[in-house]
């Protein structure tokens, strides 16, 4: 799919991953709607890459619908859908001091990380359909969305958030699927260690961070926001890449705690 000449929406664009993806998008040549809570930051990173900033909650249909109407209506044509937005929550299924997991707190993950993400993959996709085919596979757009390793695989003490990511990964086979009737590819990436604002800053945070890195096999640090964004254009512009989930972790395993 070539970029240059399209429109995109990237949802959890203010920060990190979807930021960096925004700033890719619009270098490749696409007009981007940055779509996100946070309306200070948004706004900025769509003022520094002349885009548009359309205040989003993933998880809210007339929200996300208002920012895919934007989408639709910038004059080049919707083809790109990233699904960037999320937030982590870190509790056992049963706490050290035998209180049970808060259950608003576990809705609340699956509404914002996986409803959010198939919130935006399903309006988004309408919108994309009412445009006219790119190219001579019939090829209207691609949707990227963002899982983590700990879908995979799980992670210790965050049941919530690995059950939300692990269904945006069992996804993506049956949207691919829906979505090729509309000439519409659908890619999962699943995340090890990124550095990105969602670890916070300052000593502790580093302190953390160092601790996170042990187990990566090579190479030995933290991926960028940069080297996600470059693979969600590789994705983007490979055409036969479609339903499948990709990891992007340096190698690394999570283990048991
Ligand atoms: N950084 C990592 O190591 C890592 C690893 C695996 C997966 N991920 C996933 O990558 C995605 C991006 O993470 P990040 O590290 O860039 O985090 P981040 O906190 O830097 O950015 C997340 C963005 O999502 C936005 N957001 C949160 N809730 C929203 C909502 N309801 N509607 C719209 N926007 C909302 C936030 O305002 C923020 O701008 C998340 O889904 C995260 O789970 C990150």
């Amino acid at each position: 799919m070539e970029l240059n000449g399209t429109a995109a929406i990237v949802s959890g664009s203010a920060s990190g991953l979807g930021e960096a993806t925004a700033r890719e998008l619009a270098a490749a040549g696409s007009q981007v709607v940055v779509a996100d809570l946070n309306e200070q930051q948004g706004k900025a990173v769509a003022d520094s890459i002349g885009g548009v900033f359309a205040r989003t909650d993933v998880a809210d249909e007339q929200s996300v619908q208002a920012a895919v109407d934007v989408a639709a209506s910038l004059g080049a044509p919707l083809r790109v859908i990233v699904n960037c937005a999320g937030i982590g929550w870190a509790a056992r299924t049963v706490g050290r001091d035998g209180t049970p997991h808060d259950l608003a707190a576990y809705r609340k993950v699956i509404d914002v990380n996986l409803i959010g993400t198939f919130n935006l993959m399903r309006i988004g996709a309408a919108a994309v359909a009412k445009t006219e085919p790119a190219d001579a596979d019939g090829q209207r757009g691609v949707i990227i969305n963002t899982a983590s390793v700990a879908g995979l695989e799980g992670q210790t003490g965050q049941v919530a958030y690995s059950a939300s990511k692990g269904g945006i990964i069992g996804m993506t086979v049956p949207a691919a699927r829906d979505l090729a009737a509309i000439g519409m590819r659908v890619n999962t990436i699943c995340p090890g260690i990124i550095d990105t604002p969602i670890y916070g800053a300052g000593p502790a945070a580093d302190e953390f961070k160092a601790k996170l890195i042990a187990p990566v096999v090579f190479p030995k640090r933290m991926g960028t926001a940069a080297e996600f964004a470059h693979l969600v254009r590789a994705l983007i512009e490979n055409d036969y890449m479609n339903a499948d989930v990709i990891r992007f972790d340096g190698g690394i395993r999570f283990q048991p705690k």
